[in-house]
């Protein structure tokens, strides 16, 4: 089984927001949303150039980049490292581009970044070193995000 399990791309799938970083050639980190975050297959992550110039920019000069994709929630999550490569075009834009099609995602997709996943490492809040459960956790957030206000 490779390093994404299909339990971790249907996290993905579900969560649907993630943070890209990279390095830029002056060796000065950027983070950056991104919600296009897709398994593509067992290794590989991919994210779409919709407008994120300096990650593209980025990645062009240095590749090494890292992923963090957390459920609000339930405050669990993965850590994604890796190197990224972008493709406008080929076999890996087009099945990533049918993945877009099939979440709605309408946005021109300039350019795919395909990232070959090196590791992965699951993330979790303190929050359950307390004991806590997940239903607990997850209950809490709902009803603090779905109180409007800013927790
Ligand atoms: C929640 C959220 C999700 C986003 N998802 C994407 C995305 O998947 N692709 C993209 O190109 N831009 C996305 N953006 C917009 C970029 O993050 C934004 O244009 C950013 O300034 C690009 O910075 P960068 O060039 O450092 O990547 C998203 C923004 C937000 C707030």
């Amino acid at each position: 089984m490779g390093l994404i399990t299909p339990e971790i791309a249907s996290f993905l799938g579900r969560v649907r927001l993630g943070f890209v970083a990279t390095v830029s050639p002056a060796g000065l980190p950027n983070v950056s949303p991104k919600g296009t975050i897709v398994a593509l297959d067992g290794s590989r992550l991919a994210f779409a150039d919709i407008r994120s110039p300096d990650t593209m920019a980025n990645i062009a000069a240095r590749p090494a980049v890292e992923i963090s994709a957390i459920d609000p929630l339930s405050r669990r999550g993965y850590l994604f490292a890796g190197t990224a490569v972008a493709r406008a075009g080929g076999a890996d834009y087009e099945a990533a581009s049918r993945i877009y099609s099939g979440m709605g995602i309408r946005s021109r997709v300039r350019a795919v970044a395909v990232v070959d996943v090196e590791s992965v490492s699951e993330v979790t809040s303190p929050l359950y070193d307390t004991g806590a459960s997940e239903g607990e956790v997850r209950a809490s957030w709902a009803r603090r995000y779905g109180a409007g206000s800013p927790p």
